[in-house]
């Protein structure tokens, strides 16, 4: 630990939401166009100084990812498959013309941020530590153009669940005349503009007491997408259906592992393909995945005045499997048969 003494850290585990807690310190790298990235270290958490023609501030050059650490039952404390983030946030990288990061930086910046704050990591059960990855196009640029200059820099807070009552289920709405992402725009990486543009159509269902959107095909308006923070899944039978990647929708890490697992584990058919929005009418049961959101059960989606409820509004029992079987390997209590956590 070279930045400051570790001092018992006072937080109230169980009063964890998913907002910003400060910790000790943070990782920054920086890289010149055209140069490679100059080693990184660790500074004290806190605000950093930018131009204000910083090209992310200016022209949105900026990439994110979500990761957790988490307490394990065997007292290690594991990573769910990094090396899927590392090797997302380098096609964002590519596709909005920022250096990529070598994966053994990435792999390295982590481990470090996630050693120097372990006091900030909940106590099994009771919540994760959030890992925010971040490149940045920080050198000032006035034309629209790539920045002279990146930052590459990781914060950690330590989060609870996404969505309030999580557990018991969540109510979306569906959403028509607002996209998250048309196809072959930035949809399917993780650009910080797709989450800006979000935000009003966000508001909008918030006002009616929803907890998010759900979004359909810039297109037709025909087909789900996905909801603003998370991938989209229905259960028709024994069938785990999920809207196929089409360049619009976030490839998801727990999206691709659920499918994984419910095959092979579960004996469920996956099916990845266009889902017509108004399948929800048939589905048994709906859910949300994502890092932040984890298996989120769907007790109803609003489609123009008709709310769809599934499972008589409660959750659903194969939702429930999915998400002890996903959270067995995070904490440790299952076997981790891929090996998809890693231990640091
Ligand atoms: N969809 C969107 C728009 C997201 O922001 C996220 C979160 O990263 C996801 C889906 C889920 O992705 P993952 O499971 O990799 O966290
Ligand atoms: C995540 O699940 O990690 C995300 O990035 C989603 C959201 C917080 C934007």
């Amino acid at each position: 630990m070279d930045v400051a003494m570790k001092d018992k850290v006072a937080i109230n585990w169980d009063k964890l939401t998913f907002s910003i807690t400060p910790t000790r310190s943070m990782y920054q790298a920086k890289c010149e166009i055209g140069k490679q990235w100059q080693s990184g270290k660790l500074i004290p958490y806190g605000d950093i100084t930018l131009s204000p023609a910083a090209g992310v501030l200016n022209y949105g050059q900026g990439i994110f990812e979500g990761m957790k650490a988490f307490r394990t039952v065997k007292g290690n404390i594991g990573v769910f498959r990094p090396l899927e983030n590392a090797k997302r946030i380098n096609q964002g990288c590519y596709r909005l013309c920022m250096p990529e990061i070598p994966e053994e930086m990435f792999m390295d910046a982590i481990i470090k941020v996630v050693r120097d704050n372990e006091d900030y990591i909940p106590p099994m059960g009771k919540g994760a530590l959030y890992i925010r990855p971040i490149v940045w196009g920080t050198g000032p640029v006035l034309g629209v153009a790539p920045a002279p200059e990146y930052t590459f820099m990781i914060y950690v807070s330590p989060v609870g669940s996404y969505f309030k009552g999580a557990l018991s289920g969540i109510n979306l709405k569906v959403m028509e005349n607002y996209h998250r992402a048309p196809q072959f725009g930035t949809g399917c990486v993780k650009a910080v503009g797709n989450y800006a543009a979000s935000m009003r159509p966000a508001k909008f269902v918030k006002s009616e007491g929803f907890s998010e959107v759900v979004y359909l095909d810039a297109r037709e308006e025909k087909y789900l997408e996905e909801v603003g923070s998370a991938n989209l899944f229905m259960i028709k039978g024994d069938t785990l259906i999920t809207p196929e990647l089409t360049g619009s929708i976030l490839p998801g890490i727990t999206r691709k592992s659920i499918v994984q697992l419910a095959v092979e584990e579960f004996d469920f058919t996956a099916e990845e393909r266009k889902i017509a929005v108004e399948e929800i009418f048939e589905a048994d049961e709906m859910f949300c995945s994502g890092t932040a959101t984890v298996i989120t059960p769907i007790n109803s989606i609003t489609y123009r005045d008709e709310k769809v409820v599934f499972s008589g509004g409660n959750v659903g029992e194969k939702t429930i499997k999915l998400y002890e079987r996903l959270t067995s390997i995070q904490n440790e209590t299952g076997e981790d048969s891929h090996g998809w956590l890693k231990i640091i």
